[in-house]
């Protein structure tokens, strides 16, 4: 890996990829490739252009921005498409020019001040770039920063900009990368969806103009994780040049696409200028989010795979990181609101039979909350509704050898609750107007600093009472009635990043406070689902649909950017509490057992044959949660496109897999199902149900599935080399 400059060419590279820029004769910065390993002396930039096209201003007109492949575009400087960033200056100047200044190159991966972000733990695991790029007129400097790795293909964007002399500035967008990909055919895939249907695949055909996808709700939302797939078009689980771009952010985002008038395509990610104004005093500067870049030449696999590798050992941080997840219970299906100490005991004794480690109580512990129209924010456990403390709660999980957690949702408040009507103020909302509710509730205000203090404290407080060793931290409304008392008029435009920055400070003080604690984000499910919560969560509630069936479709999308290791996974009863549906305890376990697996159910209410499925069940997975945790991802029949879904997990040195196949839909006389497996060693041989078969057989022939299928029918082969 290394990052050289020769003849004005910056070569960011390493083993299998390379990313090419050039500084102009003109001082602009030019993009010139992003792909597969090249030798970057080699290549040069078609002409375009002619009378009609903006230039410089001389003669050349073969030269000119409005066409030119750029690192950061710059708005109304002639360059007619989406710009990366915009600023207006004191005097009202809004059409900058960036030119190189200057750039440093330095080993391993500076932080992001108050920002989630990819690290290094050794310096020589990968080099960054810092080019400085400034706008003496503007009174403006932007500091790119680039940092590629040794072992993986990942590029790691983000920008700084500088109010250098304006008494004051307004920036009004900020991207976290823009890419000008060179004239071709391109295909995306986002993951879109709704509560409890969460990143579903949605594959499109770039076409000309503008195309993407964006959140406006102050979270990155359930209906558009912010992660983008652009690619050739035909690129397959195993074939093309695929781009991955993933935002380390929680909040607001948007990538688009712009395939321009000589049909190249520039790809941009980052915060969603919607709503979005930062006022820059003279010497401020303003972070972009990280943007990663995972760049692969084999299809989607390998990007997934990489993905999952960067963000399991380089994102997810602490003790849990390393470490397989406890087998849990969570009440809140079981219960919901309605329960009481011995109902809770009666659950978590079948689930201490049973092998289960941890016990999970969720919503309704505190205040008077008994449904969901009262008590957020008053954080002090109901010792009437639980017979007692938290800590003898604790106690008594402990006993029947069961770790104890506990929900939260720290970001809210009730209209009906004692923090509310102590401070009204504290809630997000425009004075004299009656703020919107949603699921009853309104959203603290964490751009202040002692509403934070004030959560962190009762948090604190709390976690410090009892043996509790898991948090689950939830949150369940999207924001509307952006209004700060704590911000004057000409910073409104701040609040939906500050509000992000006040959640990330309260995150880190918690977890760093508390680091033992196995912390779950959630968010109505998967309402914040983004790489940025895995920094301080290293495992996410996927979705509040439960459904067999429809996990298949959300882990199966969200399995294209996210690790097995962070997505927490349910059993839960029959008939389906989100579709009515009824499947097999047996396919409810094959398919939770991707991730955190655990149980979602009143155990209490169940029989013996249930309960000793599951303790089979329980038992299984200890024997294979190490792999799924770590191993290698190959997703082999997608259930979007099939009525089948398999997916396998190899162990990094090819010695075990565990394969899983569903029936999601069965048909009468079916086909036989021949299903190739990846990723094992070919020449090794494998024993699998008793017989042994060789790595190229198992991937080229396959495994010949070619019984007579029913709903449910599902199975699990688990692989291991001699
Ligand atoms: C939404 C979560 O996704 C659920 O799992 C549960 O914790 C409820 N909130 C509790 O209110």
């Amino acid at each position: 890996m290394a990052i050289e400059i020769k003849n004005n060419r910056f070569h960011i590279y390493n083993n299998e990829m390379s990313y090419v820029i050039e500084i102009s004769e003109q001082d602009d910065l030019l993009n010139l490739y992003y792909g597969a390993r090249i030798d970057a002396e080699d290549i040069r930039l078609p002409s375009r252009g002619h009378n009609i096209v903006c230039n410089a201003g001389d003669s050349n007109v073969l030269y000119s921005l409005s066409v030119l492949p750029q690192e950061y575009p710059s708005a109304g400087a002639s360059d007619f498409r989406s710009p990366a960033y915009e600023i207006e200056t004191d005097k009202g100047l809004h059409t900058p020019e960036l030119k190189y200044k200057s750039h440093k190159i330095i080993d391993g991966k500076p932080p992001l001040e108050g920002l989630p972000a990819v690290y290094t733990e050794n310096d020589n695991e990968a080099q960054t770039l810092i080019i400085t790029m400034s706008d003496e007129a503007h009174g403006l400097e932007v500091r790119l920063y680039y940092t590629i790795f040794e072992n993986l293909n990942v590029i790691c964007r983000h920008s700084e900009v500088i109010n250098i002399s304006n008494p004051y500035m307004y920036l009004n967008n900020a991207q976290s990368v823009s890419i000008d990909f060179p004239a071709g055919e391109y295909e995306y895939i986002h993951l879109e969806g709704a509560w409890a249907r969460e990143k579903h695949i949605d594959r499109n055909v770039v076409h000309k103009g503008t195309q993407g996808f964006e959140s406006r709700r102050g979270a990155s939302g359930h209906a558009e994780n912010p992660f983008l797939m652009f690619f050739d078009k035909g690129s397959n689980e195993d074939y093309g040049n695929v781009y991955g771009i993933s935002l380390v952010y929680s909040g607001n985002h948007r990538f688009i696409m712009e395939q321009e008038m000589y049909e190249t395509v520039r790809v941009q990610a980052g915060i969603n200028p919607f709503n979005f104004r930062f006022k820059l005093e003279k010497n401020e500067s303003f972070v972009t989010p990280e943007a990663v870049m995972v760049y692969s030449s084999n299809g989607f696999s390998k990007m997934s795979n990489t993905f999952h590798k960067l963000y399991r050992t380089r994102l997810c941080r602490g003790k849990w990181r390393d470490k397989v997840r406890p087998i849990l219970i969570n009440n809140w299906e079981g219960t919901y609101f309605d329960f009481t100490k011995e109902k809770l005991l009666a659950i978590a004794d079948e689930a201490s039979k049973i092998g289960i480690e941890l016990f999970v109580l969720d919503d309704g512990w505190f205040g008077r909350r008994n449904d969901d129209t009262s008590s957020l924010g008053d954080w002090f456990e109901n010792k009437e509704k639980l017979g007692g403390t938290l800590a003898e709660l604790a106690n008594e999980m402990n006993k029947r050898g069961l770790k104890f957690g506990l929900w939260f949702e720290p970001e809210m408040a009730s209209p009906d609750s004692d923090l509310y009507r102590a401070h009204p103020d504290w809630a997000i909302s425009v004075s004299n107007v009656k703020p919107h509710l949603c699921r009853h509730q309104l959203i603290l205000d964490y751009t202040r600093e002692d509403v934070r203090d004030y959560i962190v404290n009762r948090i604190t407080d709390i976690l410090g009472s009892a043996n509790i060793e898991y948090v689950k931290w939830d949150m369940n409304r999207n924001m509307s009635d952006v209004y700060s008392l704590n911000l004057p008029s000409d910073k409104q435009g701040e609040f939906y990043h500050k509000y992000i920055l006040g959640l990330y400070d309260v995150l880190e003080r918690i977890t760093t406070a508390f680091p033992d604690v196995l912390f779950e984000g959630c968010a109505s499910g998967g309402g914040r689902n983004d790489a940025g919560m895995l920094y301080y969560m290293p495992q996410n509630w996927t979705s509040d649909d439960t459904d067999a069936v429809e996990r298949l479709y959300i882990q199966y999308g969200g399995s294209l950017v996210y690790p097995a290791s962070t997505v927490g996974a349910h059993v839960s009863a029959v008939p389906n509490h989100q579709t009515g549906r009824i499947s097999s305890l047996s396919m409810r376990g094959t398919v939770a057992m991707n991730g955190a697996f655990g149980y979602e159910l009143d155990l209490s209410a169940l029989g013996d044959n249930e309960l000793n499925e599951m303790k089979k069940q329980v038992e299984f997975y200890k024997g294979i949660r190490e792999i799924v945790m770590t191993g290698d991802y190959y997703r082999l029949l997608n259930p979007f496109t099939s009525r089948h879904s398999a997916w396998m997990y190899v162990s990094e040195d090819k010695k075990k897999a565990v394969v899983y196949y569903v029936v999601k839909e069965a048909r009468p006389e079916n086909e036989a199902v021949y299903l190739k497996l990846k990723g094992l060693d070919e020449k090794a041989k494998y024993t699998i149900n008793g017989e042994t078969k060789s790595g190229r057989t198992l991937m080229n022939y396959g495994i010949v599935i070619d019984s007579t299928e029913h709903d449910c029918d599902n199975m699990i082969f688990e692989l291991q080399s001699m």
